[in-house]
């Protein structure tokens, strides 16, 4: 059986590593394609000439034309410009709208069969205008963050408690920014929810919320730290067992931003919610009860994304 191919739109930091990750679990081929001569060239040569060492069977290119995106079955859109220190996502609006559209064209016209992965920030708002610029179907043009947010969430804890990050879940909602919703009783040490955690001493109730603002300030952390760009690993780790979840038809329940048609009572719009992650693409939005603190926190959210959806469409009405 002849091999998948994984087409990474942008070879900065993140799609590197995306590359490299790609390659080490030998989920396929990898083109690398960006606007800059000889960075995707130069990437892809340095990681395959890792693939002896590492001992996986992959072929790496490089390319500067969207063509080389052909018959890719995954798409991962790193393309655009990231945050620098005292940015916040949202602030990248103009310019990455306009590479969302670029590249949704490509993708149209070169892979439009992929199961396409949004990375580029402010994500909500990217990965809608992805679909949007591509046309393709909704099911198969997901965005990358809430997996990226519980992994941070979910790390902080086992730190906290002392326990395998194995262990600890994480339920992460709403949009990838200031507002999105962690919640606690759907997280939990090996089965134990995190209120229950809190009673049996594991933690106290104001050490769970400082861990929670920490989660959501968790990419600003990396920016004030870096100071020249993003968070790019757990970013690339993240989106690559998206990917994995489809390529394999695994059918793993992730935090994704979805299309959603109703569900949560939103319609027309990318949010973040567990979804199940298999051969057709996005093939069920998982919908739990919220209780009222839960439905304001996210109302909330999904108003913020709502703000940067419009704010794009003010600058390409064509879109929407
Ligand atoms: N088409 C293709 N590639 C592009 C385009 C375009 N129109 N515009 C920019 N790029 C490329 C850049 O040349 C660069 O190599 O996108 C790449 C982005 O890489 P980095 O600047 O290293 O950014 P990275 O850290 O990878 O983050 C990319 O993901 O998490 C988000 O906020 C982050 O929006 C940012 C994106």
């Amino acid at each position: 059986m002849a091999r998948s191919k994984i087409g990474l739109v942008g070879a900065g930091q993140i799609g590197g590593t995306l590359a490299f990750l790609a390659g080490l679990k030998e989920l396929g081929d990898v083109v690398l394609f960006d606007i800059v001569d000889g960075v995707p060239q130069g990437k892809a040569l340095d990681l395959a000439e890792s693939s002896p060492v590492e001992g996986f069977d992959a072929k790496l290119t490089g390319a500067s034309s969207y063509e080389a995106l052909s018959g890719a079955d995954v798409v991962i859109v790193t393309a655009g410009v990231p945050r620098k220190p005292g940015m916040s996502r949202d602030d990248l609006i103009g310019t990455n709208l306009k590479v969302m559209e670029q590249v949704g064209a490509g993708i149209a016209k070169y892979a439009p069969d992929a199961f396409v992965i949004c990375i580029t920030n402010p994500l909500d708002a990217m990965v809608w205008a992805l679909r949007e610029a591509s046309g393709l179907p909704p099911e198969k043009v997901v965005g990358m963050a809430g997996v990226l947010d519980s992994s941070r969430f979910r790390y902080f804890l086992a730190e906290e408690f002392g326990v395998s990050v194995e262990d600890v879940t994480a339920f992460v909602l709403g949009g990838h920014g200031d507002t999105m919703v962690p919640l606690p009783r759907y997280s939990t040490v090996a089965g134990v929810p995190l209120p229950d955690l809190v009673k049996m001493g594991w933690t106290t109730q104001e050490k769970l919320d400082q861990i929670i603002q920490r989660t959501r300030d968790g990419g600003a952390e990396i920016v004030g730290l870096l100071k020249t760009g993003s968070a790019f690993y757990a970013p690339a780790a993240s989106a690559i067992a998206m990917a994995e979840s489809y390529l394999k038809d695994k059918k793993r329940v992730l935090p994704i931003a979805a299309h959603l048609t109703g569900q949560y009572g939103v319609d027309g719009i990318y949010v973040g919610v567990p979804a199940v992650i298999g051969a057709a693409g996005v093939e069920r939005i998982v919908e739990i009860e919220l209780d009222d603190a839960e439905k304001a926190a996210f109302d909330k959210s999904v108003g913020a994304v709502k703000g940067l959806i419009d704010a794009c469409k003010a600058i390409a009405p064509n879109l929407g």
